[in-house]
């Protein structure tokens, strides 16, 4: 069979096929679907005509459907409340297959319910409650952006301009709440947070004057960053009452989703006074992708409503709605999915007239909701796609900036990269670039009409004065005291704070409020507690900076640096008659010594078989290489060394003997000149190994630190409570019911060491930590007092304040602070290793020699001493090698002597010839 005509059979045959296959599911002429919302709403205006503008269009485009056409009905629906739901149940009897709708978040909420069991889906263009999107809600189909995404996108705006803390004023619906619950996940994402919220009452019945008490409040509350979620009605109330009140003014801001953005788009030229009370205001859009149709449907519809009426994302996004919808029933028809209702028959036990059996199931609905939400084309507003979640993707966000008559685009938010001056189409190509550096936006003019980012924040304006704790002590009144009976306060911690405090670029009224009866040093962990619950508003005294407090408070930076020393009792030197031996530590002592023995032994050794000096009977060898070894001490020895290897060991020791010579004399001129005081504690390592009682300040951290960090058993700590006792027990000492040491924070340490001389310092500071002033968590004016007190340490304000309450007495710590300075062998060992090295190869080379001549030595001596080749006679013949007297001289004489009357002999014998 030739090839064509096989293909043309296959080709008639699967022609037929197809043929059948569609006329046995025909499709119907025309399908229902309905559209529900609030014909007469900002949204509502302009997305009945985009509705109707769509149905003509997918109407009349052949390439969908294929000769079915849409047949849309249109029910206006109340836009909240018990109306809008019954009558969207009602429109639900009809036989429809999809509704384009609700509008409204709080309708959406109860008719979901509705579509679930009838199975028809809600495809709502309006609904942006994040809450919609659950799992509850199956047949609810959001074809534009949650709300989740636009808040994320307010909470990253508040981040990137450094703000903490919002206030959100919200219609206190579904629609509201909701919104500004994820607005309250998402800046709680990034350490911010919604500081109070502020409903408004739903509805149209909202008097101005309801409104005015709301904004009063607010305007006495900290935060001066306002987020603005309401609906148009309501919204316009609040900015003309903000305006009012002047709070959309200078240091405020105000942030408003995009219920303003659809008016500003939808409505011709706002009214001026409406426009007045917005100016500055930064407004959310939905980002839409420019593109040929978008810009003609704008043309279009321009033409069409003659400029009248504007068109806003809402009105694109039901244009797109209706041709998801088509799309979806076509690729439904394609399945085979056929259009059939049944009626409704799960009427619940005693019925009563609520006439549920009138509304009937659509059989097929599961097919076409999965038809809609795998549909993938791209409409007005961008691509339309579903993710996962069954949300739009690449929700992205216009940020505007409201502005004279007009408004003006700052930059854009995008899931995707965040935010950015540049359209978030033209990222998507790139990876996904959330880094802070990356986020941008162009210059804003704020309320006030000035470019300088307000602060967010400001003392809440409501005649009350900052409650600030203060520690009352017992003692140490240098660092915080009251005067006697008046409420002021005086000292180094209180002039360091209202120093700072009159650095900062604003007011801060505030008052001191006591805390502690002054008989008892306070608990300064129950006062960070209080700080805590708000009891005060901050704490100002001597708070050291410690990890437990810090995990409740914020602390500025630290104005004081306050390590835990340990101080202790001094004794004088009372041992000046061996005070010449302390430069050296006992074992640097006998190393010393036994290296003088041991050089002399080596020398002796090296020169005795040469050296006349080094010779004689033993008693007196002994006694040079005494006196030899200990003369080099002064450079005095007098006995010449012949032997090469004998100057070398000499040179190395003579040098060493150098070096401890001067260290000797440094050290013990230090000791005798600057160093009169000793104590037998050294640091805390000795006075935890010892087991006598420490004292420490009442109610420091020093007692928990002591016990719980080091292990220190509580029994031997001992709470005192001023530096009188500090110096009372320190005297008692331990045997006499006293302490041993007391451990305390060094500015106090500073403090009792100024006037008591007899005491000081032990080793180093064995903690570091700082003084600061605590704050609630978060506060703002933390971050600024750090600022302030930084600012005193760089211009020197803060030392002047040490000085003026600190430096009191004439004992100054820092010559009081006593180490241990003996000098050790380890400062030394290398030198003692060089020199023994040294020694170690002399006698090495020194031997190999002898061993030499041992071994050359002439077999004769060995056999007339008749002790032959033993072992033991060689070792005799070993010492008597080392003992013997060497005439180097003399035998070299006697070789040229031989050699000569060798020479002579030939001479003569020559001559006798
Ligand atoms: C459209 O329908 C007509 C008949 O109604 C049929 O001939 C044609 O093949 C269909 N086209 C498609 C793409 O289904
Ligand atoms: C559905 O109910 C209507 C009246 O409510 C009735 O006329 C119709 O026959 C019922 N259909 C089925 C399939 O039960
Ligand atoms: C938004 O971004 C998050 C994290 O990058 C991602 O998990 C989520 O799917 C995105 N949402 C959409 C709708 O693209
Ligand atoms: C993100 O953007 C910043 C600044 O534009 C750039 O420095 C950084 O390398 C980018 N990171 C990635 C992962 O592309
Ligand atoms: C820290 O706090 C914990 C519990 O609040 C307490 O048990 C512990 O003793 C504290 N430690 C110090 C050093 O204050």
């Amino acid at each position: 069979m030739n090839l064509t005509r096989f293909l043309l059979l296959v080709l008639l045959c699967l022609g037929v096929f197809t043929h059948g296959f569609s006329k046995k599911i025909a499709r119907p002429a025309s399908v229902q679907i309905g559209a529900i919302f609030t014909f007469d709403s900002t949204i509502g205006r302009v997305a009945k005509m985009a509705i109707d503008e769509a149905v003509k269009d997918v109407n009349s485009y052949s390439g969908i459907l294929n000769g079915t056409k849409l047949s849309m009905t249109m029910q206006n629906s109340n836009c909240n409340g018990f109306l809008g739901t019954v009558e969207a149940l009602r429109f639900m009897e009809t036989d429809i297959i999809a509704i384009i709708g609700p509008q409204s978040s709080v309708v959406a909420h109860i008719i979901s319910h509705v579509a679930n069991e009838l199975q028809v889906p809600l495809l709502s263009f309006a609904a942006t409650d994040p809450t919609l999107s659950s799992l509850q809600f199956p047949f609810f189909v959001r074809t534009t952006q949650s709300d989740l995404y636009q808040m994320t996108a307010v909470a990253e705006i508040v981040d990137y301009y450094g703000w903490k803390e919002v206030i959100a004023i919200f219609v206190d619906d579904d629609y509201g709440r909701n919104g500004v619950s994820a607005l309250d996940d998402k800046l709680a994402e990034r350490r911010c947070r919604i500081s109070n919220k502020v409903g408004i009452p739903p509805g149209p019945g909202v008097h101005r004057s309801d409104i005015m008490d709301l904004l009063v409040k607010v305007r006495l509350m900290e935060s001066r960053i306002i987020v603005l979620h309401v609906n148009p009605d309501s919204g316009f109330t609040v900015f003309s009452v903000a305006h009012y009140l002047r709070m959309v003014g200078n240091g405020y801001v105000w942030i408003a989703t995009d219920w303003l953005s659809s008016v500003l788009d939808s409505a011709s030229p706002l009214p001026s006074e409406i426009k007045n009370s917005m100016q500055g205001v930064l407004v959310l859009r939905h980002h839409t992708p420019d593109s040929d149709r978008k810009r003609a449907f704008f043309s279009r519809w321009n033409k069409l409503t003659g400029g009248s009426l504007g068109l806003h994302s809402y009105g694109l996004y039901a244009y797109d709605s209706v041709w998801l919808v088509a799309h979806a029933i076509d690729a439904f028809f394609n399945q085979g999915g056929v259009i059939s209702f049944s009626n409704y028959s799960r009427t619940p036990a005693g019925g009563g007239d609520l006439n549920l059996e009138a509304m009937s199931i659509f059989d097929d609905g599961s097919l076409l909701l999965k038809n809609i939400l795998r549909s993938d084309f791209v409409g007005l507003t961008g691509p339309i796609k579903f993710n996962s979640d069954r949300s739009l993707i690449f929700p992205a966000y216009d940020i505007i900036n409201v502005l004279g008559t007009g408004f003006q685009r700052i930059g854009y938010w995008s899931n995707y990269s965040g935010l950015s001056i540049v359209p978030p189409e033209t990222l998507y190509a790139r990876p996904p670039n959330c880094s802070s550096a990356n986020q941008q936006l162009n210059s804003v003019i704020w309320p006030g009409e000035t470019l300088s980012k307000p602060r967010g924040w400001v003392f809440p304006n409501n005649g009350k004065h900052l409650r600030i704790g203060v520690p009352i002590p017992v003692s140490f009144h240098e660092f915080v005291s009251q005067v006697q009976a008046t409420d002021m306060f005086k000292g180094f911690c209180i002039d360091v704070f209202v120093a700072a405090v009159n650095l900062l670029p604003y007011a801060v009224p505030f008052r001191f409020v006591p805390f502690g009866d002054g008989h008892k040093n306070p608990s300064y962990t129950e006062l960070v507690n209080l700080v805590t619950t708000g009891s005060f508003d901050a704490a100002v005294g001597d708070f050291a900076i410690i990890t437990n407090r810090t995990k409740v408070v914020d602390f500025t930076q630290p104005y004081a640096a306050s390590g835990l020393v340990i101080v202790a009792p001094f004794k004088k030197m009372n041992s000046g008659a061996w005070a010449f031996l302390r430069p050296f530590s006992p074992f640097m002592w006998i190393v010393t010594a036994c290296f003088f023995l041991v050089i002399g032994v080596v020398v002796w050794i090296l020169e005795h078989r040469i050296n006349d000096e080094f010779r004689g009977p033993p008693k007196q060898q002994l006694i040079t290489i005494l006196w030899f070894s200990f003369s080099t001490l002064f450079f005095a020895h007098r006995e010449n060394t012949l032997s090469t290897l004998g100057r070398l060991v000499l040179l190395i020791w003579l040098f060493v003997v150098l070096i401890i010579n001067s260290s000797y004399t440094a050290s013990l001129t230090s000791i005798l000149t600057v160093q009169q005081l000793y104590s037998p504690i050294k640091g805390i390592d000795s006075l935890k190994a010892s087991d006598e009682p420490i004292g420490h300040q009442e109610g420091s951290f020093a007692e928990q630190y002591l016990s719980e960090e080091l292990g220190i058993s509580k029994s031997r700590l001992v709470s005192l409570r001023s530096p009188e006792e500090y110096a009372k027990a320190l005297e008692l000492g331990p045997k006499k019911g006293g302490v041993a040491a007391v451990v305390d924070e060094r500015p106090y340490i500073e403090l009792f060491l100024s006037t008591q001389c007899s005491f000081g310092v032990v080793g180093h500071e064995f903690t570091k930590s700082g003084w600061g002033f605590a704050f609630p968590r978060d506060s703002p004016l933390a971050i600024d007092m750090s600022t302030a007190i930084l600012q005193l340490s760089e211009n020197g304000e803060l030392q002047r304040i040490h000085d003026k309450w600190l430096i009191k007495g004439t004992c100054g710590l820092d010559n009081a602070e006593l180490e241990s300075d003996q000098l050790q062998l380890s400062s030394f060992w290398g030198l003692f290793l060089v020199c023994g090295v040294t020694c170690f190869v002399a006698l090495f080379i020194y031997f190999l020699q002898i061993m030499y001549q041992l071994w050359h030595s002439t077999p004769s001596e060995t056999v007339s001493n008749g002790l032959g080749s033993s072992f033991y006679g060689r070792l005799q013949r070993f010492l008597s090698l080392i003992d013997e007297k060497e005439d180097l001289s003399s035998s070299k004489s006697k070789k040229r002597k031989a050699e000569k009357s060798l020479s002579d002999i030939e001479k003569e014998a020559e001559l006798g010839r």
